[in-house]
């Protein structure tokens, strides 16, 4: 079993925050989204895995990743030239795949459960292809699937209008190399790409065995900020443990679960977690409540914030309040008591709620 991670794609919908970076390196909890990927596959026990780059974001995600010494399993980057479409990406990882089973793993999705039992499904019920599928409450905007006996899938349709279940598609498949055959028989969707839910209807239209998984857990395509803000959430509430290596002064409280760089200096502040705070940070002055990520080299002063990420080198001074959140990096927000007024230098697609 081979793993193959797409970490290519456009990325327009988290604006603009991607302009500088790959979505799938922003950070959840201080770590970028593709490393929980990664450590899912390794954890099934695959060992050689695929990732897919784009020409534009590509060199970030290798410097990122890096390779093999760093990962203790064999890592490949593959180039795909144009995002055209998740099937076309797994096309494009043909030499790699060869006639091997493979996980396809979207770099940008998050889900809280291990992928283990999902590959021991596949292989004892000799499927061709095999969905993680999960409930949700608005199916018309995902790739929905309609479910027969012993969770077979008889039919996928991309955003229906009138859904046959509220059973959405997450972005992990395990597939047989039978999906090349499928793929090589599609032709590209309205929107112009290669649909990786045309090619497993195909799958279906030559009888080959799909089968379904329902993840109980929670599931997280963090394309938007709201969903990247739930996926902190989440991972701060279930996954982190109290550690701290910064320093702290006599007169700061850290309560609860919270994480504390190297390098870091908070000074007359309360921390309450769950939060996590990288290294080269100074908190001078304020509070950080829970559910807060704050990013290497950040500064925050005499301010208050609450269920918010910070990226690396974002800075928050003198905000009596900020909440849901999302800084990029080396931004700023700062009141200046003098004037009344707004000064902004706000980029492209930015949204300011005042
Ligand atoms: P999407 O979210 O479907 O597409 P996108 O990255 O272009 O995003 P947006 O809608 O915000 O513009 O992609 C899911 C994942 O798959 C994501 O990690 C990018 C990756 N991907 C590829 O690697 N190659 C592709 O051709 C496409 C479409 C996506």
């Amino acid at each position: 079993m081979k793993g193959l991670i797409l970490s290519g794609g456009k990325g327009t919908r988290l604006r603009p925050i991607t302009y500088t970076g790959a979505k799938q390196l922003i950070p959840v909890a201080n770590r970028p989204i593709l490393f929980y990927v990664l450590d899912n596959l390794i954890h099934a026990g695959i060992k050689e895995i695929g990732i897919i780059i784009s020409p534009e974001t590509g060199k970030e995600i290798k410097e990122a990743v890096g390779d093999e010494n760093r990962w203790g399993v064999g890592i490949r980057y593959i180039l795909q030239k144009q995002p055209a479409g998740l099937a076309h990406a797994v096309k494009t990882a043909r030499n790699f795949l060869k006639k091997e089973p493979f996980v396809m793993y979207l770099g940008d999705n998050l889900i809280g459960a291990r992928i283990g039992g999902l590959i021991e499904t596949f292989y004892k019920d000799r499927a061709d292809a095999l969905i993680l599928l999960k409930q949700v409450e608005n199916p018309t905007q995902f790739g929905v699937a309609e479910i027969g006996r012993y969770g077979r899938v008889k039919r996928l349709i991309e955003k229906p209008k009138k859904p046959p279940s509220n059973l959405a598609l997450v972005g992990v498949y395990v597939f047989s190399h039978y999906i090349h055959d499928a793929i090589n028989k599609i032709s590209p969707s309205w929107r112009g790409e290669l649909e990786i839910t045309d090619a497993i209807q195909r799958l279906i239209e030559m009888k080959r065995r799909v089968t379904s998984h329902i993840l109980d857990e929670w599931w997280l395509d963090t394309g938007k900020k709201d969903d990247l803000l739930a996926a902190n959430t989440l991972v701060l509430d279930e996954w982190i443990k109290r550690d701290v290596k910064g320093s702290v002064d006599q007169e700061s409280r850290v309560m609860g679960r919270v994480v504390i760089g190297n390098g870091s200096r908070v000074i007359r502040s309360t921390i309450r977690g769950p939060v996590v705070i990288g290294e080269g940070c100074q908190i001078e002055d304020s509070f950080v409540g829970p559910f807060t990520s704050i990013g290497n080299k950040a500064t925050v002063l005499n301010s208050v914030i609450e269920h918010s990420v910070l990226l690396e080198g974002a800075e928050v001074i003198l905000i009596d309040r900020l909440e849901d959140s999302l800084i990029g990096r080396n931004a700023r927000v700062q009141r200046y008591n003098k004037y009344r007024a707004f000064r902004l230098v706000i980029g492209d697609d930015s949204s300011i709620e005042i």
